[in-house]
């Protein structure tokens, strides 16, 4: 039997699981908690302790897994009991989950089912609850020594909430919402096969880069929107916001220096910039929004910016 991966940081006490849980001991998968039970309380806190942050289902069960992570969400965040901090834990850690597995797993049908479910609940959960954008950006890196692979899955995970959420704000169709929360998941699925070296790009000012760097650097929309193009199971609509998601207005952006941009892909470039800042770069937000206010005007639509920062504000982000 082969068993998959789930992360501890998704599971809730007191939900039934529906699936067997395996956990790892150094030369054996023991049975951990049957399926037709659910997980007690001091099990997850045993876990969290011991800084297990890994369990194992059969591989057969991923399905059953989905949909357990779906009503763990929904549970949660109509239960006044759970803090907001504990929200926020939950729907990160089955976003990160979801965006490791695509950067992991780039081209597979599995992957992209999943970006769709996560994003589908995303856009349940946000619009839910007001404080949970908030909660979800406020989440710590799990220590601060987090891996590169750790940081692009929390930015991947920050960008899709940014752009559901400014979407919403925006009131943009609900076809939109969608496309943009499953595109701001894939959107830089193109750091899996960036090597070595390369893959510190993602992490530096587009300013402080050679030039043969920044000439690769511009190629990942790209490869991005590739990995997805001949795949009849991924929507036109979230390859072509993969492939314009560094586009500016201004004509300033890359790869095809596009001078017009869709609402949707105008949200997208805004919110994966405003997280790659504070996320991959580190900036402090007062930073980030001015910035906005004195480098990105012609970048985008100046009404969009204005909205963009009320957006923010009232987010309390
Ligand atoms: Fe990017
Ligand atoms: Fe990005």
């Amino acid at each position: 039997m082969g068993y998959l991966p789930i992360r501890v940081s998704t599971l809730k006490s007191d939900i039934q699981l529906g699936f067997d849980v395996y956990i790892q001991l150094p030369h054996k998968v023991l049975m951990y908690v049957r399926g037709d039970d659910d997980i007690e309380p001091h099990r997850i806190g045993y876990l969290k302790e011991k800084k297990v942050r890994k369990l194992y289902i059969a591989d057969a069960d991923e399905g059953m897994y989905q949909e357990y992570i779906d009503r763990c969400l929904n549970e949660a965040m109509s239960d006044d009991s759970v803090s907001i901090d504990e929200k926020a834990d939950l729907v990160v850690g089955a976003g990160e989950a979801t965006a490791e597995r695509i950067y992991e797993d780039p081209h597979s049908k599995k992957s992209y089912d999943a970006a769709q479910t996560t994003a589908a609940s995303l856009i349940s959960v946000l619009g839910q609850n007001d404080e949970l954008l908030k909660g979800i950006f406020d989440h710590a890196l799990e220590d601060e020594n987090a891996s590169d692979e750790a940081i692009m899955q929390k930015h991947s995970v920050n960008t899709s909430s940014l752009c559901i959420s400014f979407a919403e704000f925006l009131s943009l169709p609900k076809d939109s919402v969608e496309f943009l929360g499953v595109a701001g998941l894939f959107h830089d699925v193109a750091f899996s096969q960036f090597e070595g070296t390369d893959k510190k790009l993602f992490f530096k000012e587009i300013g402080d880069m050679e030039v043969s760097d920044l000439t690769r650097y511009k190629e990942h929309p790209k490869i991005g929107g590739e990995i997805l193009q001949d795949k009849e199971f991924a929507s036109a609509e979230v390859i072509g916001l993969i492939l314009a998601h560094e586009e500016k207005r201004s004509g300033n952006g890359f790869p095809n220096k596009l001078n017009t941009l869709t609402p949707e892909q105008e949200v997208l470039s805004i919110c994966a910039l405003y997280d790659r800042e504070i996320t991959c770069l580190k900036k402090t937000r007062d930073d980030v929004l001015e910035d906005f206010s004195m480098n990105q005007i012609g970048n985008y639509d100046l009404s969009i910016i204005k909205k963009f920062k009320s957006f923010v504000k009232k987010a309390g982000l």
